[in-house]
């Protein structure tokens, strides 16, 4: 696939086929991924995958984040608990869940550039997969902050920062692509600052 066609192409994916991505194939994105450009060579991008039964235990801690959000408060206890199965099934059909997260440098610089590499590295995977014939969904819901949740897939909340995570699976709909406004490139040509 040519470079501009899979950038310009790709589309974030939000109905997938049932069926899981072969193990091989994965390991190959996110590999590829990798050559993100990063500085010092810290190659911070982490990567947790959860499906199959794994994704049924991930779906339960993201309600159980929900709840202790207060996402239900004002609702019925029934309605409550439809809204939740509802959210939950709806998780458990998506077929891979992939958690990017890193470790949170103490240094702020270090930190934000860190930050800057993993979401390069988020977009190769979405470029990688695409050129597989396989969506993803880049989502970053109110859980990837939550200490417990965290806790709860064996993270630290002190120590790793998670930067997304990316529902992917071979679509069962493209969406239409949205347009792009015009990108304001200020090109300064000639002298800006006052010479005496
Ligand atoms: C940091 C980040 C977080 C996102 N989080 C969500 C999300 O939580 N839910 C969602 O439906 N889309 C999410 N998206 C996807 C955007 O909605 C999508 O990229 C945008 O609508 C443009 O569509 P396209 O990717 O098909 O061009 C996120 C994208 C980024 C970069």
């Amino acid at each position: 696939m040519e470079l501009y066609e899979a950038i310009t192409a790709r589309r974030s994916i939000h109905d997938f086929q049932p069926s899981i991505i072969a193990e091989e194939e994965l390991k190959e994105i996110f590999q590829l991924a990798s050559w993100a450009p990063n500085h010092r060579m810290k190659q911070p991008w982490m990567v947790k995958m959860f499906q199959q039964e794994g994704a049924i235990d991930f779906a339960e801690q993201v309600i159980n984040s929900y709840k202790r959000s207060g996402f239900t408060e004002g609702y019925s206890k029934e309605k409550a608990f439809k809204m939740m199965e509802g959210i939950k099934n709806f998780l458990v059909e998506i077929p891979h869940h992939a958690l990017i997260y890193m470790e949170r440098d103490q240094d702020v610089h270090r930190y934000e550039e860190d930050f800057a590499a993993v979401c390069a590295y988020i977009q190769n995977v979405q470029l990688a997969a695409w050129g597989k014939g396989i969506g993803v969904l880049w989502t970053s819901s109110p859980y990837i902050h939550d200490e417990t949740f965290m806790d709860s897939i064996g993270l630290d909340k002190k120590k790793h920062k998670i930067i997304g995570v990316l529902q992917m699976g071979y679509p069962s709909a493209i969406p239409r692509a949205k347009t792009r406004n015009p990108v304001p490139v200020e090109i300064q040509k000639d002298h800006f600052m006052k010479r005496s």
